[in-house]
């Protein structure tokens, strides 16, 4: 539906969009829709995999509030993607305590064994690799988590590996 890759161009406002839109300010009083911005950004990025600023545009728009507030939504949580991301984003935690117990070396880790570097995706569009702040999951290091989603812990080398194997053999076959 995202009518362009990249910029300013935007998701188009269907009508089944403005209505999940539509739904999730309801759930607020009538003054408060502002309240709504995070509901209808996820719903955007499920639609279109990320967020552009042309999407941040409309979503401002449709809520009838400023900009940049929209803005420092989609660039202060790590779960908003700005640009295209791959089929599985995943997010090693590198926050100190995890440092100390092994999360930087996850990190490079995954990068040696999908061949980029932190921030990059790797070039059949599978895999996008990004650092990611305190999941609340300390104890558990090294922690990551898949598609904003599932969280993993304890990601020794030989678990990584059978992660990103499984996720491999698991789109080879569907
Ligand atoms: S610092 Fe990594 S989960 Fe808390």
């Amino acid at each position: 539906m995202n009518t362009a890759s990249h910029g300013l161009q935007a998701t188009a406002l269907t009508p089944e969009l403005r209505a999940r839109f539509d739904k999730e300010v309801a759930k607020y009083p009538a003054d408060q829709k502002q309240s709504a911005v995070m509901s209808c950004l996820s719903i955007v990025q499920q639609v279109a995999g990320y967020v552009s600023a042309g999407d941040e545009r409309m979503v401002a728009e449709y809520l009838d509030m400023p900009l940049m507030a929209v803005h420092e939504v989609t660039t202060f949580y790590n779960m908003f993607n700005q640009t295209p991301v791959g089929k599985f984003k995943l997010n090693v935690c590198t926050n100190l305590p995890c440092q100390l117990r092994d999360g930087s070396k996850a990190l490079k880790h995954l990068e040696r064994k999908l061949g980029i570097a932190m921030g990059e995706t790797t070039s059949d569009g599978m895999f996008t690799l990004q650092q990611s702040e305190c999941l609340g999951a300390c104890a558990d290091s090294p922690v990551m988590l898949v598609n904003d989603r599932a969280m993993c812990s304890h990601m020794s080398n030989e678990k990584l590996d059978q992660l990103i194997d499984g996720l491999q053999a698991s789109e080879a076959t569907s």
